[in-house]
């Protein structure tokens, strides 16, 4: 019988797991009541009385090894529970993690988002094909109006109700038609121009509407909306609104911002004026807000759009608008530390 104990010590130490149930299977075999050792511990009184003393130090021995087996595999386990929990899986192997970079217009159109969601504009979307109706009817630019002329358009050659949008002032036709005032939106989104691409404008470009519709708007609201935009955008406030002319908006102005001439690339970009004109503004005209089933007695408010590449250029220092669409990783990757 001692011979079998000595078995069972052995068997004891041996034993390894890293798993709760094995351990618990391991607990009962040894050490619960039906277990080995309270078996051999009651054929104690039936071992002969010279061998008692052997037969006391082994048994002793193998409650021993099984008692500590157990407490060592608790501890390790619970140790390392505890060390997932504060530090992640820590067997995770260190090969660091290759990430991507965002693409500049998504960072520039994500920073015009978080301004703006700062003084309370949520933001809107509409579709890229849009009618004729939501593009231009509605923003007050009926057939044959010669403002037509100042976007020109890619058409659907089978169906001329149906085109690219030019601006995303077509997502304010469809933000006000859906919602009641007070409105304040932003709708970022891509746009398309049949234009001649060169380092300066592009057939497809970005823009950021914004539309604030509530009583009494002021044009020193728009104004002061534009100054809070320009300083959080670039730092510095110093724009310019130049009066000027469209179909949607009574009055109207052209926003410039003042950049300055520090590097070559302000040059090109500003055409040697320090100044970049960075998108339109205005008074909603009235006929617009009618056209949305708004009141224009009870009503008013203002609209601008900006070009998000223009923005980007200045603020990334790029050179030519072709760089955003050829997709060179040379040029997407300096973007990596940006959020
Ligand atoms: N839609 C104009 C464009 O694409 C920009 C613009 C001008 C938007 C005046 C507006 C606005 O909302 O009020 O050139």
């Amino acid at each position: 019988m001692i011979d079998k104990i000595k078995e069972y010590i052995g068997e004891a130490e041996a034993f390894t797991t890293e798993n709760k149930e094995e351990l618990e299977a391991f607990r009962i075999k040894f050490l619960s009541k039906k277990g080995i050792l309270n078996e051999f511990f009651a054929e104690f009184k039936s071992v002969p009385n010279d061998q008692k003393k052997e037969f006391g130090q082994v048994i002793n021995a193998l409650k021993t090894a099984a008692e500590d087996k157990v407490k060592g595999i608790v501890e390790l386990l619970e140790s390392r529970e505890e060390a997932k929990g504060v530090f992640g899986d820590l067997t995770r192997s260190a090969e660091p993690v290759i990430i991507g970079s965002r693409h500049p217009i998504s960072i520039v159109k994500n920073q015009i988002i978080d301004i703006f969601a700062n003084i309370g504009f949520n933001v809107s979307e509409g579709p890229e094909i849009e009618d004729d109706w939501h593009n231009f009817t509605a923003l007050n630019l009926p057939e044959y109006h010669p403002a037509r002329d100042m976007q020109d358009t890619f058409f659907i050659q089978t169906n001329p109700d149906v085109l690219l949008r030019t601006h995303t002032s077509s997502v304010q036709v469809r933000y006000m038609e859906n919602n009641k005032p007070p409105i304040r939106t932003i709708s970022p989104g891509r746009v398309f121009r049949n234009e001649a691409i060169s380092s300066r404008s592009h057939c497809i470009f970005h823009q950021v509407e914004g539309l604030y519709i509530d009583k009494d708007v002021s044009f020193a609201d728009l104004k002061q909306t534009l100054l809070y935009f320009t300083k959080e955008m670039f730092g510095k406030s110093k724009i310019r609104l130049r009066p000027s002319y469209f179909p949607f908006t009574e009055p109207s102005a052209e926003i410039d911002i003042y950049w300055g001439l520090k590097t070559e690339t302000d040059y090109r970009i500003t055409k040697g004026t320090g100044w970049l004109e960075i998108g339109g503004c205005g008074m909603v005209d009235p006929n617009v807000l009618k056209n949305c089933d708004i009141n224009p007695d009870e009503y008013n408010g203002f609209a601008f759009g900006v070009g998000v590449e223009r923005i980007a250029m200045l603020l990334y220092q790029i050179g030519d608008i072709r760089m955003f669409y050829e997709n060179d990783v040379r040029f997407l990757e300096q973007f990596k530390a940006s959020i």
